[in-house]
């Protein structure tokens, strides 16, 4: 059976990535913010794949982007079988001394705060879908830290706490997982990592590379297989947690 599938920030990298591996006879809803050209081109790969792909512009930094995203799918499907949390960013990277309640705000408000509105919203959708569940991508740096992203390390890390206590929130219904990537080669680098600390990664990682977005893509696919599965995050780092 086909299924309806809200994926945010599907334009680029992780969530452009996710859309191709779960094209195939499914309807997926593509939100993109401003890379409206590239989010053009996804919806024609999905279509390639034999899916269905509907596009949906919103900006998610606040409640009202949340808001018109939910009013916009609403008016698109009656159901959603999958929401995957994806949409995020580090903004820039910063010391102590940088703390501002602004730049607190941004990075909570774009990681945390929208994933968790969206849940919130689209709740009544996924309670009609088919084995319904809610993948949202966090990162490493929720066990890592991070020197220089710390708020965002933060901001994700609530995303894993929200994970957990939604996974018993709506069980049995709704399953509630989350993906931990590690350094994946995607646009979120381009402002805010140099070459030299993309090569300082690939060296400290046992498998001395760093990840693709199919690497992360996959685990999205075989958690929304798998409905054994609720409340866990699945890490994918080339080895770094390994004890
Ligand atoms: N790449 C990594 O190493 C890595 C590691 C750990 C976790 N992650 C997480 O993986 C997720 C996907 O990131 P990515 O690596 O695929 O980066 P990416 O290619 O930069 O994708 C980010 C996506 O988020 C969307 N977005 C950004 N700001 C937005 C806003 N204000 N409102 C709505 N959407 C917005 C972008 O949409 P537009 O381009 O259309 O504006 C884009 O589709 C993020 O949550 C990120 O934190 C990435």
């Amino acid at each position: 059976m086909s299924k309806s599938i809200l994926i945010t920030g599907a334009s680029t990298g992780i969530g452009a990535e996710t859309a191709s591996h779960l094209a195939s006879g499914n309807h997926l809803l593509l939100h993109y913010n401003s890379s409206a050209q590239a989010a053009r081109n996804v919806a024609a790969d999905v279509e390639k794949r034999g899916g269905q792909a509907t596009l949906l512009q919103a900006d998610l930094s606040g409640e009202a982007g949340c808001r018109q995203l939910h009013a916009e799918l609403a008016r698109r499907t009656d159901r959603l079988d999958v929401l995957v949390n994806n949409a995020g960013g580090m903004i820039k990277r910063h010391g102590i001394r940088d703390y501002q309640w602004g730049l607190m705000e941004d990075i909570f408000a774009l990681n945390t705060f929208s994933a968790m509105m969206m849940t919130a919203l689209c709740v009544p959708l996924l309670e009609k879908g088919q084995d319904p569940g809610i993948i949202t991508i966090t990162s490493l740096a929720i066990r890592h830290g991070g020197p220089t992203a710390t708020i965002y390390a933060a901001a994700k890390g609530a995303l894993d706490a929200f994970t957990r206590g939604m996974a018993r929130e709506l069980a049995p219904k709704i399953r509630v997982n989350a993906v931990a990537p590690g350094v994946v080669a995607t646009p979120f680098h381009d402002k805010v990592t140099s070459p030299a600390q993309i090569k300082a990664w690939t060296e400290t990682t046992p498998l001395r590379k760093i990840g693709a977005p199919m690497h992360i893509a996959s685990a999205v696919k075989f958690i929304m297989e798998n409905d054994f599965m609720t409340g866990e995050t699945i890490d994918i780092n080339g080895g770094l947690f390994m004890r």
